[in-house]
């Protein structure tokens, strides 16, 4: 790859790598069952923008750049080849499980052993030891399938996010949920997420395990977060399912709308009354740390991984933990900014989702900041006739947006200042600066 290539594109530094992804996936996702096989591998046959894995492989290469004699040799590079992953039964290329030439299961064939998918899973292999120490450079095989896991955690999360949104596109197809069923659906992101856990485990790095399996915890978090916004319905008053909303029968902590404040309860019941600048505050609060868990975390957890797994110091995990924490935060302020300015088909997923689903993010939380009449509408989630409406414009006439992406970008910033503290000056860490501008900058 020469330079003038790289500066085009610099993601064509793990080209290679990414080329392999899906078909790694591909061996990883295969069941005893054809059509979990088929929705399993839904998501990875749609290009969906693979920022994930893309981060892993570009920051284990740049931290590959770090000399040996600065990396903490007690810890060991841990770069050895992972115990042999085993064959799964349905293990086929991806267009081989649409095409599944045996059909579908029937009793016949089961009797006969006919299919291959109903083969139970192979027997793991024992783990063979690992050398202490090996001076290879680059891209190492943990990371790889590190990369592979972060994606397959990630697809987990969006077959069930689709679910819970109701949604009915995802990377301009029908999404899971609609191309199979919600139940199908679950259990496939149930799957991959089990799959991923066997994967987990056979990194044989006790640290890495506990890291990637949190993130997969925080994801669940920040989603409960989301569902259940307590800043401003600190006693939910509407229980909800995909299609009925039905009130609860205990009534909910009234609100002063008049004096736009709030009552709260504190741990001990008693009711307390806060100003409308702590209220926004505390929902600024609320919706960072929901950020955090829903979307930053599984990226920081996995540059803190790509780190460890590297075998670099203490200073350098927690850079690359800050740059993912950083740059999962822009990326998500990002998203939800989009959601306000692109079209359905333009991001290939329901536009305007947010607050035809409730949610109260940066740019209405801002709108919502100048003018505390806002607090009504975000507290009903934006049911009443025009209140999705009136919430754009005054998102507009506040410059909702503007202020969302201004916050954007002092996260890219911190990011790019964690990359140059983390990493030595190389082709990777510059394409991980590319990477990182182009979040701020993305249209989908
Ligand atoms: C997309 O958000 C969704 C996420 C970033 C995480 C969703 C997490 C869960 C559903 C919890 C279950 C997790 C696992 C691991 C099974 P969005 O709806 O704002 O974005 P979208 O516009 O892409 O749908
Ligand atoms: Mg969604
Ligand atoms: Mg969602």
């Amino acid at each position: 790859v020469t330079p003038r290539a790289i500066l085009k594109d610099p993601i064509s530094l793990v080209s290679h790598e990414m080329s392999q992804l899906a078909t790694n996936i591909g061996s990883l996702i295969g069941s005893g069952h054809p059509t979990l096989n088929r929705i399993g591998a839904y998501y990875f046959e749609s290009q969906g923008k693979k920022i994930r894995p893309l981060l892993v492989l570009l920051l284990s290469r740049a931290l590959s750049e770090i000399p040996l004699e600065q990396r903490d040799r007690l810890k060991k590079i841990d770069d050895l080849d992972i115990p042999e992953q085993p064959v799964y039964p349905g293990t086929k290329s991806l267009s081989a499980i649409f095409n599944d030439p045996t059909g579908p299961i029937t009793p016949l064939k089961i009797l006969h052993g006919i299919s291959p998918n109903i083969m139970l899973d192979p027997l793991t292999k024992p783990h063979e030891s690992l050398p202490e120490f090996d001076h290879n450079r680059g891209i190492l095989p943990k990371q790889r399938r590190l990369a592979e896991i972060v994606e397959m955690i990630h697809t987990a999360s969006l077959l069930h996010d689709d679910v819970i949104d109701n949604s009915d596109s995802r990377r301009n197809r029908p999404s899971g949920n609609i191309a199979f069923n919600n139940k199908m659906s679950v259990l496939a992101g149930d799957f991959l997420l089990g799959r991923a856990s066997v994967s987990i485990s056979r990194l044989r790095n006790p640290e890495v395990i506990e890291l990637t399996s949190t993130s997969i915890a925080n994801l669940v978090e920040g989603e409960f977060m989301q569902l259940k916004n307590t800043i401003l319905q600190p006693d939910e008053d509407l229980i909800e399912d995909n299609t009925k909303r039905i009130p609860k029968p205990t009534g909910a902590v009234p609100t002063e709308p008049h004096e736009y404040s709030v009552r709260l309860p504190d741990s001990n019941g008693k009711i307390h009354t806060i100003t409308h600048e702590q209220n926004v505050d505390a929902a600024f609060e609320y919706y960072t740390h929901k950020t955090y868990l829903k979307t930053a975390s599984l990226i920081s957890k996995s540059c803190r991984s790509a780190a460890i797994l590297s075998g670099a110091r203490d200073n350098v995990i927690e850079n690359c933990y800050q740059f993912g924490r950083n740059l999962g935060l822009c990326f998500q302020l990002v998203d939800d900014i989009l959601d306000y300015t692109q079209t359905s088909e333009q991001l290939g997923k329901p536009g305007l989702a947010d607050l035809n689903l409730g949610l109260a993010t940066a740019p209405i939380l801002f709108a919502w900041k100048e003018n505390p009449a806002l607090g009504e509408l975000i507290q009903r989630k934006f049911k009443q006739d025009g209140d999705v409406e009136t919430a754009i414009m005054e998102v507009h006439k506040h410059d909702g947006l503007g202020k969302t992406k201004e916050l954007a970008v002092k996260y890219r910033d911190l990011a790019l200042q964690n990359l140059r503290e983390a990493l030595p000056e190389s082709d990777s860490r510059s394409a991980l600066e590319f990477l990182t501008n182009a979040v701020v900058t993305r249209t989908k």
